[in-house]
């Protein structure tokens, strides 16, 4: 068996960065020439040369090495702080202001409600972007749906992205094994998921405001936050996300990518959230580091970022 040069692993590095901003620094290298070793073999490759122009010529091998590279370690209500944050001031406020809009436009307009009419302001619009296999959306759906008084009169969507369509289908199923829901408080779980066979499964509404989709990050910072949702085998959805999202997750993403690609992030994320919304990111990914527009917020152990008004 051949043994792969550092010429070459640079190779794959370099490759694996342009297509999804995965970086593997020194101390990180093992990991990833362990897996080209696993795909060279599985795929009966004679050597890393041939394995490259494999890559380079089949999307699907190249997606299938994404899939084995990323860190999909993930768990529901993780970093609870910010959980806490969402629930007693964020949603509160933003729910709060929502309402006031409507109320001002029944007095603008001429025609009546009619009761069980969605009003265009009464929307949320949120994204959990490198969702893995669904724990934190479903988190943040549990955590709306316990802010809102009359949850069905809202339109509430929650877009879910990842690059790995195996963990994509994991979180649609929405099933959790015993010990994955020990985080969630009980009067909740019993709320939102049910038994089922293999363990725990969402109910239909938290269900229902969710869609999983396929995205690569790298992607929509280069259409300038046109996301191009891909869906388990079915059509594409186009979606223009500048200005769209009241809050985004992003958490634990950008740790594995190098600080261009980072700063570049932040910088799309900034420009798909409303003025006045929301941003979230990991614990070890504080935005000082960057040059950014957002307004950092501190409320206990929570740090989040607001996009000013
Ligand atoms: C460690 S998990 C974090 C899951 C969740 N956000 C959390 O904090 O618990 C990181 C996720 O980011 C996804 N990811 C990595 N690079 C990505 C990219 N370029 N585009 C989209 N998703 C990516 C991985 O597939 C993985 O599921």
């Amino acid at each position: 068996m051949q043994t792969i040069t550092q010429e070459q692993l640079a190779r794959f590095n370099k490759l694996v960065r342009e297509r999804c901003d995965l970086f593997f620094p020194a101390t990180k290298q093992v990991f990833l020439e362990d897996h080209l070793r696993e795909r060279l073999i599985a795929g009966g490759h004679s050597d890393y040369e041939n394995y490259y122009n494999c890559l380079l010529e089949e999307p699907e091998e190249m997606q299938s090495l994404l899939e084995e590279l990323t860190v999909n370690e993930t768990r529901f209500f993780r970093n609870p702080s910010q959980f806490r944050a969402l629930k007693e001031s964020i949603l509160p406020e933003m729910i709060e202001k929502k309402n006031r809009e409507v109320v001002k436009s029944w007095g603008d307009e001429t025609r009546p409600w009619k009761w069980g009419e969605r009003h265009p302001f009464m929307y949320l619009r949120v994204w959990s972007a490198g969702c893995s296999t669904g724990e934190e959306t479903y988190s943040i759906a549990f955590t709306i749906l316990d802010s809102l008084k009359f949850p069905r009169a809202w339109d509430i969507e929650i877009t879910a992205t990842d690059i790995n369509r195996l963990v994509l289908d994991r979180a649609r199923m929405g099933v959790y094994g015993n010990s994955s829901v020990k985080d969630i408080a009980p009067d909740m779980l019993s709320r939102y998921m049910e038994r089922s066979e293999g363990g725990l499964a969402v109910k239909e509404l938290p269900a229902s405001i969710v869609k999983f989709y396929e995205l690569n990050l790298k992607d929509i910072s280069a259409r300038r936050g046109i996301m191009e949702l891909g869906s388990a085998g079915g059509p594409v959805k186009k979606l223009d996300a500048t200005g769209y999202f009241d809050f985004i997750f992003c958490r634990n993403v950008m740790i594995y990518f190098d600080r261009t690609a980072q700063a570049r992030l932040v910088n799309t994320l900034y420009r798909c959230l409303r003025p006045g919304g929301f941003l979230f990111t990991g614990d070890s990914e504080p935005l000082h580091l960057f040059e950014h527009e957002f307004n950092v917020i501190t409320e206990g152990d929570a740090v989040y970022y607001a996009k000013p008004f």
